[in-house]
């Protein structure tokens, strides 16, 4: 069974990025050959600072392995590293259609914010498409958001099958169960974002702890005194799943273990629980980032097991296409 996803080298990650994507990268390596990618070539169809975007490769790169990503056991490299990324994007273009990408709600939402709409930010799920077609993917663990994307990626994956030959796997998207959408503490309506407009509902993986906690005491709550989830409490719920997800329970044990405890009580547990999760995770961050050749050589060796799989799929492409192969 082989999984794959891709990770935006954008910056710092969130408790959201963290639950939703990390941990299932983490789990996926038990599960199946685990195949993960940080997308440089997708960060840079929207405007970007080359110098800043070496260094987020490498804080992801760093966050990946601190989360526990063992490179013996997974194969971790950087998409441009590997050019077959590129290539396939071209031919899988010629399968797409011009209108199913136009409908693309991420497309229209980046492109808003763009002052440059760059062809590249139109062709992005393409390139995504390719990423996991490469690598004959079954399982693809990604956030809620992606659902379009991977949608995308089947039915073009079907469309080349069916016009060419059965040459790619058509994968499936698995969505966390727990905590898949971790929404934002302040504005419990919206999800936790690196973009939100108030800087204290989003909890960063690399936040020191007293900060940590400082959001979590400072955590939108709805009106009512139980700890328990509902549609009319989306604050609570938002905390119940995260201390839930930290923890390894169930929800229900976590309303159980509340029972007669006050909102304040329960907002200082979930933040010492949020922050006994990171504690590992913080520590070996700082030891794995300080040291950029030996990213670079954990790099350099997934990108040679990669570039192996992609040849291979690209050798196929070519022939069912009637190109040269
Ligand atoms: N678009 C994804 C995101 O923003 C990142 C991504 C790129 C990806 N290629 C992928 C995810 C392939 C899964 C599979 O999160």
């Amino acid at each position: 069974m082989r999984i794959f996803s891709g990770i935006q080298p954008t910056g710092r990650k969130h408790l959201g990025n963290y639950l939703g994507a990390i941990r299932q990268y983490v789990s996926g390596q038990d599960r199946g050959e685990g195949i993960y990618c940080v997308v440089d070539l997708h960060a840079i169809t929207i405007a970007y600072k080359p110098e800043d975007l070496r260094k987020s490769v490498y804080d992801t790169t760093a966050m990946l392995l601190a989360a526990g990503l063992d490179p013996e056991r997974c194969i971790l490299f950087r998409q441009g590293d590997v050019r077959e990324h590129t290539e396939l994007c071209w031919h899988l273009a010629s399968v797409t259609a011009f209108g199913e990408l136009s409908r693309m709600t991420q497309f229209k939402d980046k492109s808003a914010k763009q002052d440059l709409v760059k062809a590249g930010l139109f062709l992005y799920p393409v390139l995504q498409a390719a990423d996991i077609l490469l690598y004959q993917t079954d399982e693809v663990p990604v956030g809620e958001d992606q659902r379009q994307h991977i949608e995308l990626t089947r039915d073009v994956a079907m469309r080349f099958n069916e016009t060419f030959g059965k040459t790619f796997v058509v994968p499936k998207h698995v969505i966390p169960t727990i905590a898949a959408r971790v929404m934002d503490l302040k504005d419990p309506t919206t999800k936790m974002s690196t973009s939100a407009r108030v800087p204290d509902g989003v909890v960063h993986v690399l936040d020191e702890e007293a900060a940590t906690l400082k959001k979590f005491k400072g955590a939108t709550t709805d009106s009512g005194s139980e700890v328990k989830r509902g549609d009319d409490k989306p604050g609570v719920s938002n905390l119940i799943e995260i201390y839930a997800a930290v923890r390894g329970v169930a929800p229900d044990a976590v309303e159980q273990e509340f029972v007669g405890k006050r909102y304040g009580d329960f907002k200082l547990a979930v933040g010492d629980a949020v922050n006994q999760y990171f504690k590992p995770v913080r520590e070996k961050y700082v030891t794995l980032r300080a040291d950029e050749a030996e990213l670079e050589r954990v790099l350099g060796k997934g990108a040679e097991k990669a570039r192996a799989i992609a040849v291979k799929t690209m050798q196929k492409v070519r022939d069912a296409m009637g190109l040269k192969v």
